[in-house]
């Protein structure tokens, strides 16, 4: 455990530092032996990866970020009325754009008397957005945990009223049944009278949904190619990131986007650090992510089947992208 800068307040649990989750070597030798071959996407968000991230948020093509943001900014009063001595605890926060409109509708009184409790498993981003916090509200106490929450939810438990909050979608992440194992965790650190709030990119149509994919600028190619970065670096492998061709499609029968690199020809990669090595065909692709998309229906479905209940719904007017608020179930 590391503890930084105790004088403005800040305290950082590094869980990656303490060895207990982060297996990099494990997670990318399983997924270069599998029949579609696969890097995890949370070893996109190394800071260069956080960074161009924040770019695509910025992009007119990703339009998730901007239309979760207005929501927030309509909803944060309703949000955070009579939340009072909790934790509003974030999930794969990154930057601090969204906390800010929550915080922002709390005003100064409320601020003071919650916990700011971020969770990413990019240490830099998280460093930089909670100083960021504290410059801008000094009332409030900030406990940032670097963490891979799909693994260590149990670290989020605390008697103080929650708010838990997983913005961006993210749980699009995770495949049906990564998102069911995660959202079971986090019920079981529920208790009554505490919120849920998840963020969900819905399904519309494929040249929307594949546009935010493939901006104009390349910024999702690059952020894409930045994984390969970072598995060399890691794991002193050889990728050259300019022999893959960034791909990314909706792919309707599983209802999400895929990311994937595409080998532009035969490749022979080295990863020394755990001594393999891999060949991929000319042609044949890595998936680097999926970011599954929703409806209502499949979502309510989702929570339900996870112990807790939908208990508010919030969309804009094109139903492009939802908030939904979920309780622990009563039975
Ligand atoms: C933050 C993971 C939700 O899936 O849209 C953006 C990441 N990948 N462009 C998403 C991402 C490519 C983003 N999430």
């Amino acid at each position: 455990m590391r503890s930084s800068s105790a004088q403005t307040g800040l305290a950082f649990k590094d869980r990656f530092e303490e060895g207990a989750t982060n297996n990099i070597a494990h997670d990318v030798l399983v997924g270069l032996r599998s029949e579609q071959k696969y890097i995890p996407s949370k070893y996109f968000y190394d800071s260069r990866g956080s960074r161009l991230f924040e770019v695509i948020c910025n992009l007119p093509e990703y339009y998730p970020t901007r239309t979760e943001l207005v929501l927030l900014f309509s909803y944060a009063t309703d949000i955070v009325r009579g939340f009072a001595h909790g934790d509003l605890v974030e999930l794969g926060s990154g930057a601090n754009w969204k906390i800010r409109t929550l915080l922002q509708a709390m005003g100064r009184s409320q601020r003071s008397d919650v916990r700011y409790v971020p969770v990413d498993v990019s240490s830099s981003a998280l460093k930089q957005s909670a100083a960021d916090l504290e410059t801008m509200y000094p009332e409030l106490r900030v406990n940032g945990i670097v963490a891979d929450f799909t693994r260590d939810l149990h670290c989020i438990q605390s008697d103080r009223p929650k708010l838990v909050l997983f913005f961006g979608s993210t749980i699009g992440n995770l495949d049906e049944r990564e998102a069911s194992s995660f959202l079971e965790c986090l019920a079981a650190t529920l208790n009554p009278g505490d919120r849920f709030l998840l963020g969900l990119d819905m399904i519309k149509p494929t040249e929307i949904l594949e546009a935010a994919y493939n901006d104009s600028r390349s910024v999702t190619a690059e952020f894409n190619k930045n994984i390969l970065l970072v598995v060399n670096r890691e794991l002193r492998a050889n990728f050259n990131p300019d022999s893959f061709e960034h791909v990314a499609f909706f792919n309707e029968e599983e209802e999400r986007v895929e990311m994937h690199l595409r080998a532009r020809r035969d490749i022979w990669v080295q990863v020394r650090k755990v001594d393999a090595s891999f060949v991929l065909r000319k042609g044949e692709t890595v998936r680097t992510e999926i970011c599954r998309k929703f409806r209502r229906i499949s979502a309510e479905k989702m929570i339900h089947d996870a112990g807790m209940e939908v208990s508010r719904w919030y969309t804009d007017p094109k139903g492009w992208f939802s908030l939904l608020e979920a309780v622990r179930d009563r039975g």
